[in-house]
């Protein structure tokens, strides 16, 4: 089973690609592309370990709970039935209910192309219209990553804060730069 496309959009390079919600029968497909995202050893938190299905199960059954509960924002990303990127955006609890963490990756063979800005945008718009208690969203970016931050930055998101060596990335620490911007 699969989820209403929520938005479509053409790509720099004339493709199209479509966003929509995940449903539990994309564990699978969303494992395998974590996984490869993570052998990468990009700017994300996975480097290199690789999720089982059961784990990938479990932290989806997670984020379709907080869905249902209009806590979540996690749209996935589709070109020709390949799953090419995803992004969330999660509220916090307690004094943080107010402040939902952003995050996103393109699949490797698609970035540059655009599909990050649309599906950030996407995504922003989606959670400011159904997460009634969203105010801030905040991110957390590497150092070393400037393709991200200059897009967090076209995107409206102002640095606020740095942890010296909060990243230890491929055997180098790297200062983890974090960011925010008011939506509400
Ligand atoms: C960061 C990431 C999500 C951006 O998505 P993308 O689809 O590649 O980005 P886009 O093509 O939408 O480009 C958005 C902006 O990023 C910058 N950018 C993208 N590719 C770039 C490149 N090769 N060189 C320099 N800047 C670049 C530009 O500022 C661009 O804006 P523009 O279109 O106005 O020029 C994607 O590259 C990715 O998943 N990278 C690996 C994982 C990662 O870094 N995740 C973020 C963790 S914080």
């Amino acid at each position: 089973m699969e989820n209403k496309i929520i938005h479509t959009a053409i790509t720099k390079t004339g493709k199209t690609v479509s966003f929509r919600y995940p449903t539990i029968d994309d564990a699978e497909i969303l494992m395998n592309y974590i996984n490869k995202i993570s052998a990468e050893k990009s700017f994300i938190l996975l480097q290199g370990e690789q999720q089982s299905l059961e784990e990938e199960t479990k932290w989806l059954k997670d984020k379709l709970e907080k869905i249902d509960k209009n806590k979540c924002v996690y749209f996935l990303g589709f070109i020709d039935n390949n799953l090419v990127a995803t992004a969330e955006i999660t509220l916090g609890s307690f004094v943080k209910k107010h402040i939902g963490s952003f995050g996103i990756c393109v699949a490797k063979k698609y970035r540059g192309e655009g599909i990050g800005k649309i599906l950030m945008d996407s995504v922003i718009k989606e959670s400011i219209k159904n997460i009634k208690d969203l105010k801030i969203i905040e991110l957390e970016v590497f150092a070393n990553n400037p393709i991200a931050q200059e897009l967090y930055k076209k995107m409206g998101f102002i640095e606020f804060g740095r942890m010296p060596e909060g990243i230890k990335h491929k055997d180098n620490f790297i200062d983890a730069i974090l960011m925010y911007k008011k939506v509400k």
